[in-house]
């Protein structure tokens, strides 16, 4: 896919309007941007095939589950006893937490800086409002000044631990996006500090010594370990 294909395809997704029936046209904007038909399926989900691990989508009855069996998540358990009015992610990828944010009543801001990546975030946001949850997708990092809302998720990537496989989705994450440096842990840990009012939680694998993050608390869940961070 080249850069150039894979622009004109974002910018005719940003500048359709939210509600309508994109595949439709996709399909059409496919022919007239010569976006490749081996790589892009326009029918939703839309869908990757990348050569080795085959079909990437977003998988939307999954969420669908995971949205209706809150209770026990374990980010529902970490927005426990905070307002749900603002959330940010800063690292969206595919959207599924962000999502989850949002069906508990949260209005959230979610930013993905990956172009490829954030196609399927844009895809997850069409697929939010059909639900009635208020999610916006931006292209991008999120800004630095003036921005707060009540909870911050970060969930960046980690170095492969070793321990449990990750799903097919987030290893073909880990070949599109690197892992944060030591520079972009201070910084996005400081900002997100900064922004949130009442919590910052950061998901990261169980065990991971976190570079600089010293959190209050921690939900285990069966993959990851939510840490819940002090604002500043
Ligand atoms: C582990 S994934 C997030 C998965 C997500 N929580 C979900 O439920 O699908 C991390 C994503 O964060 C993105 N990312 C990392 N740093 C970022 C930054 N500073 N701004 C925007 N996106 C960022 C990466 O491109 C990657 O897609």
């Amino acid at each position: 896919m080249s850069t150039e294909t894979l622009t004109t395809a974002l910018e005719i997704l940003e500048t359709r309007p939210m509600n309508s029936a994109w595949p439709d046209w996709l399909r059409q904007a496919s022919a007239q941007a010569s976006v490749p038909q081996d790589w892009w399926h326009w029918g939703p989900p839309l869908s990757l095939q990348d050569p080795e691990m085959g079909t990437i989508q977003n998988d939307f009855s999954r969420l669908t589950h995971r949205c209706r069996n809150s209770k026990k998540d374990p980010l529902f358990l970490a927005t426990e006893n905070i307002p749900r009015r603002v959330a940010i992610d800063r690292t969206a990828g595919f959207g599924g937490d962000a999502v989850f944010l949002a069906s508990l009543g949260f209005e959230v801001h979610a930013w993905e800086r990956h172009p490829s990546v954030f196609v399927f975030l844009k895809e997850t946001e069409q697929w939010a409002h059909r639900q009635g949850f208020r999610l916006t997708a931006h292209r991008g990092e999120a800004p630095d000044q003036n921005l707060r809302a009540e909870l911050v998720l970060l969930d960046p990537m980690f170095e492969e631990t070793g321990s449990a496989k990750p799903s097919k989705k987030m290893q073909w994450l880990r070949s599109q996006a690197a892992p944060w440096s030591q520079k972009e842990w201070d910084d996005y840990l400081n900002l997100a500090r900064r922004q949130a009012k009442s919590r910052v939680v950061l998901k990261a694998p169980p065990s991971t010594d976190l570079p600089g993050a010293l959190p209050t608390s921690q939900i285990e869940g069966q993959s990851f370990s939510w840490q819940i961070l002090k604002p500043f």
